[in-house]
């Protein structure tokens, strides 16, 4: 694990949607399926992201303008500049014994974690459906990187403009009535994810979330990921934590905190 900050050389940038960019770097973290690294944009944050597409040469880090920072990093950094890299860090999707045919849901900028777990199952010759979320076809991202790995794509947008016109959650429960499914794994908005937790519990599936808290040092130092009620770090004992785990929280879909520890309301 890496304490201090790489600089990496921004190989190319990809426009993937009106809102995400996706970074591409000449490096293999080693990172596992679910980790995430600490971006750091000098003289202005660090911030994390997830790790997305990884083989042996590359890395893609797929990052949407969300804020003060990832906005001046979409104006700013060009190809062949280069940014501060720190990690890989925390917790890891985790495949059953024996698995079969697992489902991925991403919705938004939680779709990179669920490319990188599929490419790892797809090695390991388990079959994935992936449902992509989007509030419109324009946002919906990395679809032929899905299939290019022989994943079943499914979609859903808000207004309809492609796939299912809805929640993505409602193409899942229709997996479920259809499939044999052996796991379930989900990153996006936290209201999404509590639902797909449920579903997951309630037909007994192995399921996994990937959350998302305010995080700092984002290697367990600083406490400001903790959890109510048991402490955990999201940066060190998440991000990815077992659906029926996640749901004994009582800020699972409430409430988050923001830099200074106040609770923000979802
Ligand atoms: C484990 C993890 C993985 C993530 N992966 C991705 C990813 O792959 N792609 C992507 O686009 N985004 C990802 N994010 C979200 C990303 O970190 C925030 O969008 C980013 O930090 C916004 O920073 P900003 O300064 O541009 O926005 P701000 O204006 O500061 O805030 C915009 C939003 O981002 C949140 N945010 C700001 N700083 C942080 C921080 N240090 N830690 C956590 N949240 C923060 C704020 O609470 C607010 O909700 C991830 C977050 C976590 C915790
Ligand atoms: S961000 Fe410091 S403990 Fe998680």
């Amino acid at each position: 694990m890496a304490y201090l900050p790489v600089a990496l050389k921004v190989e190319e940038i990809r426009q993937d949607s009106p809102n995400l960019k996706t970074y591409v770097f000449k490096r293999n973290l080693r990172a596992k399926p679910g980790q995430f690294v600490m971006v750091w944009v000098p003289g202005v944050d660090e911030v994390p992201m997830s790790i997305g597409w990884q083989d042996e040469e590359e890395v893609h880090i797929g990052i949407a303008d969300a804020g003060d920072c990832t906005h001046l990093l979409h104006e700013k950094i060009k190809v062949g500049d280069k940014l501060g890299i720190r990690g890989p860090y925390g917790s890891v999707f985790n495949l059953p014994e024996g698995a079969k045919k697992i489902v991925v849901i991403g919705g938004g900028y939680g779709t990179p974690p669920m490319l990188s777990l599929a490419q790892d199952a797809t090695a390991k010759g388990i079959e994935v459906i992936a449902i992509i979320g989007a509030r419109s076809k324009d946002y919906i991202i990395y679809e032929d990187w899905f299939k290019k790995l022989g994943c079943e794509v499914k979609l859903s947008t808000d207004d309809g403009s492609a796939g299912h016109k809805g929640y993505s959650t409602e193409v899942l429960e229709k997996v479920l009535e259809e499939e044999k499914i052996d796991g379930i794994y989900t990153c996006g908005p936290e209201l999404m994810m509590v639902n797909v937790a449920k579903q997951g519990v309630a037909k007994d599936i192995y399921t996994e979330v990937s959350l998302e808290r305010y995080m700092k040092c984002g290697f367990g130092a600083c406490g400001q990921c903790c959890m109510d009620n048991t402490g955990i770090r999201i940066c060190k004992e998440g991000p990815v934590l077992e659906a029926k785990y996640a749901l004994e929280h009582p800020e699972f879909g409430k409430y988050t905190r923001g830099p200074e520890g106040i609770i923000e309301e979802m």
